[in-house]
């Protein structure tokens, strides 16, 4: 009997597949990290290195992981150990390096959905207005500490409330993967992209028209606040930290470097174009995140914290400016239960469209490797994750989820990065490369890149892994 050929789940439109590899890329990290590594790291200086990095190293990552995305599904592999197989097959051990781009993601997937689960409880809390009467700093750090079972307080007294919420949704995660990639990772995305665009300009304008709330300070108002985020520290651009944040950061929104891409782009068909697409689903992060991002929570912090005190909570850190001084400033403005509504649900939809990209190279391993139905593979990946979530909601004072975050968002990202890069274009070949990328594209890319991806790529990356073996 012939062997039958595996049917492997696929994209139902271009759009779809360009709206779920931008919800993975637009997440937490464009409305909480973007926003804090700008402010802390010289401001509209650091927006210098941001762009440097996110063209000689955001787009073409990008285009380098649909392309051998697109690849690897036509050896049925949506897979880093497959793909990497298939690309240098003399090698023997090239496919366990692809591990990484399993376990990476996976990391993430343990701590972000955990704070994912956040917004969602919030998004409840603003439309029942348990938060919303709230009105100076410490009442919403105790809320939040209350919350996450770091303390127990009059406002709760114990772990269980989060806990329901990280039950809610995790489900809500593994009810999505389960339907697959057309009916359950496009579906979601195709309304929740969207929607928090329009959540997001509703903000937007708020905070555009927030004039001058304290008239006795009529320095603390919108434009001076853009002014704090924007106006640049030069000095900023000496610092190697502030290019490895830099590069970092476009890593992390688009994320590219981990293998979620590779994994999303394995489902494309063979003459699918990746070029124009790669480039739509980057536009697209790069507007919700220094359009969108950074326009709403500095700017209104700002406003209503003066010049001096939002340098300090720029630094204390994305918890802090998400889930105390948002809802702060919101709650000082009429329908504080609104708007801290719109503001968690957008962190929600961001954060669930992004959740459900870090789960799927596991499952996508599972079926494509060891031909384990997609229910099964949900089955099997929702156990092995539910338990490796444990620990970063009950040790999080102990700061598990800073650890994961350097492991999975930022070491394993630039060494992943770097063996993908090298593989496909020194090993595969640059020549071969060029011509696998432009199979089927409704874009040329410039011949400039053809360098760019074969010199300049590599090297940056060799030289941010460098910097961070000698800074850690
Ligand atoms: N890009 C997401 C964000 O900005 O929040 C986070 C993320 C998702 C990182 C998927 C890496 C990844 F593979």
């Amino acid at each position: 009997m012939m062997a039958q050929k595996k049917e492997r789940d696929s994209w139902g439109s271009r759009l779809g597949i360009i709206m779920a590899v931008a919800g993975s890329a637009i997440g937490l990290g464009n409305f909480l990290r973007f926003p804090a590594k700008a402010a802390a790291n010289g401001g509209g200086a650091f927006m210098i290195p941001y762009f440097i990095s996110l063209l000689l190293l955001g787009i073409p990552l990008m285009w380098i992981e649909w392309t051998l995305g697109r690849y690897g599904g036509g050896f049925e592999h949506g897979t880093a150990p497959g793909i990497f197989h298939s690309l240098w097959q003399k090698n023997r051990f090239i496919k366990y390096f692809g591990v990484i781009g399993i376990f990476g993601p996976l990391v993430i997937f343990i701590y972000y959905i955990f704070i994912e689960s956040w917004t969602l409880a919030y998004s409840f809390f603003a439309l029942t207005g348990r938060y919303t009467t709230l009105l100076d700093q410490h009442s919403l750090r105790s809320f939040l500490i209350g919350f996450q079972g770091l303390q127990k307080n009059q406002y709760f007294n114990g772990i269980a409330t989060a806990y329901v919420f990280f039950l809610i949704t995790f489900l809500l995660n593994i009810w999505v993967i389960y339907y697959g990639i057309k009916r359950g990772i496009e579906k979601l995305c195709k309304w929740a992209m969207p929607l928090l665009f329009i959540f997001g300009l509703v903000l937007l304008v708020r905070v555009l028209t927030l004039g001058v709330p304290d008239l006795s300070r009529p320095g603390w108002n919108v434009s001076a606040g853009f002014g704090f985020l924007w106006n640049p520290d030069f000095s900023a651009l000496k610092s190697a930290k502030v290019w490895l944040e830099a590069a970092g950061q476009i890593f992390f929104t688009l994320s590219v470097g981990i293998g979620v891409i590779l994994t999303y782009a394995s489902y494309l068909k063979k003459a699918d174009d990746v070029v124009l697409s790669g480039l739509t689903a980057s536009v697209t992060n790069e507007v919700a995140e220094v359009i969108l991002g950074a326009s709403i929570i500095i700017p209104a912090a700002f406003v209503f914290f003066g010049p001096v005190d939002i340098k300090l909570i720029a630094q204390s850190g994305v918890f802090n400016l998400g889930f105390v001084t948002m809802p702060l400033v919101l709650n000082k403005l009429p329908w504080p239960q609104l708007f801290g509504f719109f503001w968690f649900f957008l962190l929600f939809l961001a954060g669930i469209t992004s959740s459900v990209s870090l789960a799927q190279p596991a499952v996508a391993f599972l079926e494509d490797e060891f031909n384990i139905k997609r229910k099964r593979a949900v089955s099997i990946f929702s156990i092995v994750s539910f338990i490796l979530c444990q620990p970063a909601i009950f040790f999080l004072g102990r700061g598990v989820v800073d650890e994961l975050d350097f492991w999975g968002g930022t070491f394993f990202l630039v060494v992943f990065a770097t063996i993908e890069t090298v593989l496909f274009v020194w090993v595969f070949g640059m020549d071969r490369a060029w011509e696998e990328i432009h199979k089927g594209p409704d874009m040329t890319i410039p011949n400039v890149y053809k360098f760019i991806n074969k010199y300049i790529n590599p090297l940056f990356l060799f030289i941010i892994m460098g910097m961070r073996f000698a800074q850690e």
